[in-house]
């Protein structure tokens, strides 16, 4: 069974319509089961399709699932549990909540299933074999370095300008039951953080803990109403904003758009904030294009499916896969053995070069949005 019957058979359960455990679809022996989070980014889609596509070429049938960010018939425990009573012979997992599939992970290690966490780690287990992700600490710096770039305070290369603002700025993060959000945070402050402590930057409304600054699920609805409701409380005096700190394109997007209703810009040419952003995604790469959004973090997704198909394999053929940091990646319980990439940062001339043609994203999709 290819990735796409058993798409639509996972369609047809969620529907009601076929029960999967009993009716065989999946009783084939070699089936990967391949757990994402959501199909509302775009690159979770080109993820799980780079992952079937290569795990498919070696000789394998995938069980695809997407969790629609746990919503209550696409919870991603179930998937997964599911994959396991249907005796898949490894999972690959990125999880909506890191710490949300314990029970699986132990009833995957007591079937003898190893598990690769896929961009996101697994917390909070022991049964985490092996790790797959990005430099996320490095995705955090460099989000701060472009939005330090796009004020002026430093210039290409990273350096201090010696411009001291103040520049007014808010702050995004992404959605705290995913690890990689507080990493983000983590290099990003950081790297903010001489800036705000000698006055270069202020943040108006104060909200400077990443308790506050949750997108929770990673939300662009959730971001745009925060960044009107921050518009309307602290910039309403006529206090101007400067840049946004955004870990995600969706939320960049998101915070973009309630600019717009607030009336500043349109573009950054005529006073809109500067705006980072993370993966790339047609939507954005859009809005740079129109000058609306200052930058993004490009991640080569479909290399992280090609390294986590060669760590599949590895388990899969009897061996272990290659590791790249052995210290960085606590998840509570213990350091999980990681294969890292690195990340690149891309400003509105670098489209062409690094996303169009290494082939990530087509002219059409940019202009489709
Ligand atoms: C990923 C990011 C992505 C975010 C929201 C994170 O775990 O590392 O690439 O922007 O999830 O989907």
């Amino acid at each position: 069974m290819t990735r796409r019957v058993a798409a639509a058979a996972a369609a047809l359960v969620s529907t009601g319509v076929l029960a999967l455990s009993g009716c065989g679809v999946l009783d084939g022996t070699e089936t990967i089961g391949v757990a994402m989070p959501t199909e509302s980014s775009e690159r979770w889609i080109t993820d799980g399709e780079t992952l079937a596509d290569g795990l498919e070429g070696a000789g394998y049938e995938v069980d695809l699932r997407y969790a629609g960010d746990d919503i209550a018939q696409y919870r991603q425990a179930d998937q997964v549990q599911e994959m396991i009573d249907d005796g898949v012979e490894l999972l690959i997992v990125a999880a909506v909540d890191g710490a949300g599939l314990v029970d699986q992970l132990a009833a995957a290690e007591a079937a003898g299933i190893p598990v690769i966490a896929y961009d996101r780690l697994l917390l909070d287990s022991e049964h985490v074999d092996h790790y797959v992700t990005f430099d996320n600490y490095g995705v955090g710096v460099a989000q701060a370095q472009a939005l330090l770039r796009g004020l002026g305070v430093v210039d290409a290369d990273g350096a201090p300008t010696g411009d001291g603002g103040p520049y007014n700025i808010e702050l995004f993060a992404g959605s705290l039951d995913d690890n990689n959000a507080l990493i983000f945070w983590e290099g990003a402050m950081d790297t903010l953080r001489p800036y705000l402590d000698d006055g270069t930057l202020r943040v108006p409304s104060g909200q400077t803990e990443v308790a506050f600054a949750e997108t929770y699920r990673w939300s662009e609805d959730t971001a745009r109403d925060r960044m009107g409701s921050l518009l309307s409380q602290y910039y309403d005096d006529g206090t101007e904003l400067h840049g946004v700190l955004s870990p995600y394109d969706g939320i960049s997007r998101g915070v973009i758009a309630a600019l717009g209703l607030w009336g500043i810009g349109p573009t950054l040419g005529e006073g809109l904030p500067v705006v980072t952003g993370q993966d790339a995604e047609a939507g954005s790469v859009q809005l740079m294009r129109q000058d609306m959004q200052h930058s993004t973090i490009f991640k080569d997704t479909r290399v992280l499916a090609d390294r986590a198909v060669d760590a599949a394999l590895a388990y899969l053929e009897g061996g272990e896969p290659e590791v790249t940091d052995t210290t960085t990646y606590d998840n509570r319980v213990k350091v999980v053995p990681t294969y890292t990439l690195d990340i690149e940062t891309v400003y509105r001339r670098d489209i062409e070069e690094v996303l169009v043609a290494s082939g990530y994203l087509t002219e059409e999709e940019i202009s489709a949005g």
